[in-house]
Order: structure tokens, then sequence, then C-alpha cells
């Protein structure tokens, strides 16, 4: 971990003006938070009808938010919320919302070569001192950042799913990354309310490099049939969640996170390290993820969902 904050960090450059491209599971998420905590926000998607879905789910979080924290105050609730919803706007030109940006924030698909080709032709519209940032989980920072000619100017901006309620963002600074660009970035997290670590450029940053080698040890423990007498993940599941006191077991989780999801980002890193053991492919998540079982969004997964 290469980065702490430098000392100038109070005066880092100051982001208020916020574009998020890619209106999906993450980027409405990230958009609720940053709204939520004073930013201007553009969301930015392929077309309207997503759009329109991204700012309904947006609403119906904060409601839920709401209920909560303004149980005694149904008023100020629901004067929160409109104000949260002010600061959101949305536009399908990135383009033209990148203009009036501080920062850039993607969330697109996992896909380097559809990333690389949004912030190359973002580079030549946005401002000189707009950052470019991504959330990719399982992408190189440098190689989305090598399409462009601000590589002082780019990082990673890590969230979790669901955004609302995770605490974390890793913050990862490239080689090239400026110290006044990894600053803005550091503060810009916790300005929404998230507790920022330092992360090298890596694969899996800090979270997924330990939980997804994880997640496929009890997959290949479980086609082993290793451990247990009755061999069965559900055993895997309990002991993981009584004897560690995580909220998931490994099979829940990667039903949760999605196998294809898993998948893609295990044959990358294989891919890219194909000698490392910590990174074998299992048959098993394989040929589910060939069946079309991706876990709960499918309806079935490692579980069967109703
Ligand atoms: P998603 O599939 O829910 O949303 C992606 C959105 O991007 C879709 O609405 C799609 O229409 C839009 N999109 C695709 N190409 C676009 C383009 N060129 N311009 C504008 N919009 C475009 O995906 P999700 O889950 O939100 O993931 C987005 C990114 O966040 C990925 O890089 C993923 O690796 C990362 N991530 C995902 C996490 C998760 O748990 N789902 C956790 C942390 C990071």
């Amino acid at each position: 971990f290469c980065r702490g904050l430098s000392s100038s960090a109070v005066r880092s450059a100051v982001i208020k003006h916020v574009t998020i491209i890619g209106g999906g599971q993450m980027g409405a998420g990230i958009a609720q938070v940053a709204a939520a905590t004073g930013h201007s926000v553009t969301l930015v998607d392929t077309c309207e009808d997503i759009l329109k879905k991204a700012v309904k789910g947006i609403e119906g979080s904060l409601k839920r938010v709401v209920k909560k924290k303004y149980a005694d105050k149904p008023e100020a609730g629901e004067e929160f919320i409109q104000k949260v919803l002010q600061n959101v706007s949305t536009s399908t030109d990135a383009g033209s919302a990148a203009q009036g940006s501080d920062l850039v924030l993607e969330a697109i698909v996992e896909n380097l070569k559809i990333k690389q080709d949004l912030f190359g032709h973002l580079d030549k519209l946005a401002p000189a001192h707009t950052i470019f940032a991504s959330n990719t989980s399982s992408l190189p920072i440098s190689d989305i950042a090598s399409s462009t000619d601000r590589q002082d100017r780019f990082g990673g901006l890590h969230f979790f799913n669901p955004v609302p309620m995770m605490k974390l963002v890793e913050v990862i600074g490239t080689s090239a990354t400026s110290q006044e660009t990894f600053d803005a970035l550091f503060n810009f997290s916790k300005e929404l309310g998230k507790t920022p670590v330092s992360c090298k450029d890596t694969p899996g940053f800090i979270v997924n490099r330990l939980l997804v080698p994880y997640i496929m040890e009890a997959i290949r423990l479980h086609e082993r049939g290793e451990c247990f007498c009755h061999g069965s993940k559900e055993d895997i599941d309990i002991a993981m969640k009584l004897g560690a006191g995580y909220p998931m077991g490994p099979f829940e989780l990667s039903d949760y996170v999605g196998l294809d999801t898993m998948k893609f980002i295990m044959d990358g890193w294989s891919a890219k390290d194909p000698d490392n053991l910590l990174f074998t492919p299992s048959e098993l998540l394989n040929k589910l993820v060939a069946e079309g079982k991706y876990g709960k969004k499918t309806g079935e997964g490692f579980y069967k969902y109703k």
C-alpha cells in the first residue's frame, strides 16, 4: 500500500460537480450517496428508460433511509428526499455532462475496451482540471487510464454493493496518479461519509484480492469433497458464518455477487498470472455459468431462489 494523504491534503482540489457514467446497481448507488451529501450529480446512461429506472431506484432507496432516520419527522424526511433528488440530473450525452464536472466517475460494464473508448472520448471534451476515476472491480486502473492524456488526473474509486449501506471505498492510485488527484479522491470519499483506504493498482485491490481466492477455495473444497462428512456447500456456509462470524457464507456470497462476475474476475487474473494457484479455475463454477446459472439474479446459482 503505497500512499497516505499528503500533508497538504486539506487544500486538495474540491469536487462539487460529479458526472457518474453508468446508471446500474453501482452508478445509481454512488449517485444517491453523492447527491445526499450535497454534490451536484449528473447520471449518464445509454438510454432514457434506464435512467428513469435508476432515478426511481434512488427514490425508493431514499424512502427506506428516511423511514428509519426520520421515523418521527415524516415531513422533514420528505423534504430531504426532494432535496437529494434535486441534486440529481440525468443525461444520455456523457461528453456534454463531463464538460461541467470536477469528477467523472465511471461505473459501466466491466469491459476494458469499452471503458477505454469512453475515457478516450471524454478526455478530449472534459476541462483540464477534471479528474477521471473508475469503479472497476477487476481491471487495472492504469490500463483504463492509458486511453487518456491525463494519467496524472486518473485514479480508482472502488465502492461496495449496496453503496448506500457499505462504508468502505478503496482509493487506487497508479504510478502516474498525482498526489493532488489521490488526495482529492480520498477527501471526496470522506465527504460521502465513507471510510477510504489507500490501495495500489494490483489485481482486486485489497478486498477482492482476499475475498475472491477465499470464495474460489470454498468452491474447490466443495468439489473435492474434503473436510466434512456430508460434503455439502451448506456445511461450508454454516461453518464460515458461525465460526468466522461472516454475515454470508462463501456460496451465498458468490450467488449474491453473481457467478458470471466471479468467473470473469478469475479468468482475467488467471490469464495474467496462470501459475498462481490462488487463481486456478473451478470446473463447477464454469459449468454453472455455462448453464446460465449466475446466482440470485437468474434465480439459480449454487442455490435456488424464488
Ligand atoms: P450494471 O450492469 O448494473 O450497470 C452498468 C450500467 O452501465 C448499465 O445501466 C449500462 O446500460 C451502462 N452502460 C454500459 N455501457 C455504457 C456506456 N458506454 N455509456 C453509458 N452507460 C453505459 O453493472 P454494475 O454492477 O453497476 O457494475 C458497474 C461497474 O462497477 C463494473 O465495472 C463493476 O466491475 C463495478 N463494480 C460492481 C460491483 C457489484 O457488486 N456489482 C461492486 C464494485 C464495483
